[in-house]
C-alpha cells in the first residue's frame, strides 16, 4: 500500500513496487488527463507537478513520491473556473488535438510561478521538453505569454 496525495485528495494505493507515478494515476486513480506518449522520458506529456516543480510521471514510481503533493491537470481548475493558464490556451488557441497539453500547461504554469513576466524566448526555453505534434508551438507560446499578462493582471 502506498499512499498519495494528488490534487489536495489523499489515496491509499494498492499496487505494486514498479509501478510508475503515470501508471498509477492513470490506471488506479483514474487520472487520465495525465496522457502516457514516449513512456521514456523524451515527449512530456505525462508531467505533472510534485510540490510545484514538473517532473515526468512516467520516469517516476509512484513509491517514491508518497506523501508529496501531486497536481494533475484535474488539479489546477478551482471550483469550476480553469486557472489562467488553461484559458489563455483556450482564448489563444493553443491545443489542437490537445495530447501534449496537461504536461504543457503545467510544465507552464510552474514556470510563470518562477517567472512571472517572461519573454518570448524564455518561454520558447521552458517549455522545450514538452513536444507538440501538431501546433508548431506559436499558438502555445502565445498562450503562454497570454497568460502571462493575465498574472500580471491579478
Ligand atoms: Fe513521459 Fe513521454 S510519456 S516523457
Ligand atoms: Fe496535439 Fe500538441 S496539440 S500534440
Amino acid at each position: 500500500m502506498i499512499l498519495l496525495k494528488v490534487n489536495g485528495t489523499e489515496h491509499l494505493v494498492d499496487c505494486p513496487d514498479h509501478k510508475t507515478l503515470l501508471e498509477v494515476l492513470r490506471e488506479d486513480l483514474g487520472l487520465t488527463g495525465t496522457k502516457q506518449g514516449c513512456d521514456q522520458g523524451e515527449c512530456g506529456s505525462c508531467t505533472v507537478l510534485i510540490g510545484g516543480r514538473p517532473f515526468r510521471s512516467c520516469m517516476m514510481l509512484a513509491a517514491e513520491v508518497q506523501h508529496q503533493e501531486i497536481t494533475t491537470i484535474e488539479g489546477l481548475a478551482k471550483d469550476g473556473t480553469l486557472n489562467y493558464v488553461q484559458q489563455a490556451f483556450v482564448e489563444r488557441q493553443g491545443i489542437q488535438c490537445g495530447f501534449c497539453s496537461a504536461g504543457m500547461i503545467l510544465t507552464a504554469a510552474a514556470f510563470l510561478e518562477e517567472n512571472p513576466e517572461p519573454t518570448e524566448q524564455e518561454v520558447v526555453r521552458a517549455i522545450s521538453g514538452n513536444i507538440c505534434r501538431c501546433t508548431g508551438y506559436s499558438k502555445i507560446v502565445e498562450s503562454i505569454m497570454c497568460a502571462s499578462k493575465k498574472k500580471e493582471g491579478n
